[in-house]
């Protein structure tokens, strides 16, 4: 999908495989996505089931204010053939963001406390550095059910924790050189600060999408704008590609 040439960006509707094979190599100053990291929620079965509203890795969290709750997927159902090809798919985006990204380009990749591990770990066998994790701090409806069908008589015990964070991995392809050498030949190498006296946080207080953002854009996974536009700010350390 192009966009006119007035416009500071472009979208693409392809295959984001396709789009980063068919780029030069060390072109691009940073990546920031959102991947499909349970793979099969996204999958023609599993949209169907969630369209249907019933069965399937999707689950409508339980409404205890009267609200509808958005349906969200449930990782803990992967099993181990799912969870292998999920590092697989990892393993292949890891060599081929390795290939795409300029030495010292970060990569802000946003995952969940279930399945991180088999996020991260194929990009440091690529090569990538791992520099820490962004934590999204937003209330989520993940976790802190009571055990199924057993909630009066384990009422005061929950599976797991009702989560209230969000990780987003953070990589660099290491840099050529001091960090000075490559943002001076490569633009980046580092993250923009917020300003001179602060420095980019990697706790960053975020709240849902807002309802009318998800009107324009209703995509079960969508991110919020004020916390994409921060982080996609530091990605680009000096304020250019
Ligand atoms: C977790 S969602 C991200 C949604 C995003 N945060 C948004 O606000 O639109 C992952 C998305 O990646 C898409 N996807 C999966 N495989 C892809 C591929 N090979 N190329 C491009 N998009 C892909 C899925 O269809 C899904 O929409």
């Amino acid at each position: 999908m192009g966009n006119d040439a007035t416009s500071p960006y472009t979208i693409e509707f392809c295959d984001a495989f396709d789009w980063m094979a068919a780029r030069q190599p060390d072109s691009i100053q940073a990546i920031v996505t959102d991947p499909p990291y349970g793979l099969k929620e996204y999958s023609e079965v599993e949209k169907q089931k969630l369209r249907a509203g019933r069965g399937g890795v999707w689950r409508i969290p339980p409404s205890f204010d009267g609200c509808k709750r958005s349906p969200v997927p449930r990782f803990t159902v992967l099993d181990q053939a799912e969870l292998s090809a999920l590092r697989a798919f990892f393993a292949r985006f890891a060599v081929a963001a390795m290939r795409l990204l300029v030495p010292g380009g970060h990569i802000f990749i946003a995952t969940n406390p279930l399945l991180s591990h088999l996020v991260y770990m194929p990009l440091m066998e690529a090569g990538f550095e791992k520099r820490g994790e962004i934590i999204r701090l937003v209330q989520t409806l993940r976790g802190g059910d009571r055990p199924k069908n057993a909630h009066a008589e384990f009422a005061h015990v929950s599976v797991m924790p009702r989560s209230g964070w969000e990780p987003w991995g953070l990589f660099r392809k290491p840099c050529e050189g001091r960090v000075q050498d490559n943002l001076r030949k490569w633009k980046t190498g580092g993250l923009r600060r917020i300003s001179a006296d602060q420095p980019f946080s990697d706790v960053v207080l975020s709240s849902p999408t807002r309802a009318d953002e998800r009107s324009v854009a209703p995509h079960p996974s969508l991110k919020p704008q004020r916390f994409m536009r921060q982080i996609v700010r530091a990605s680009l350390p000096l304020g250019s590609e």
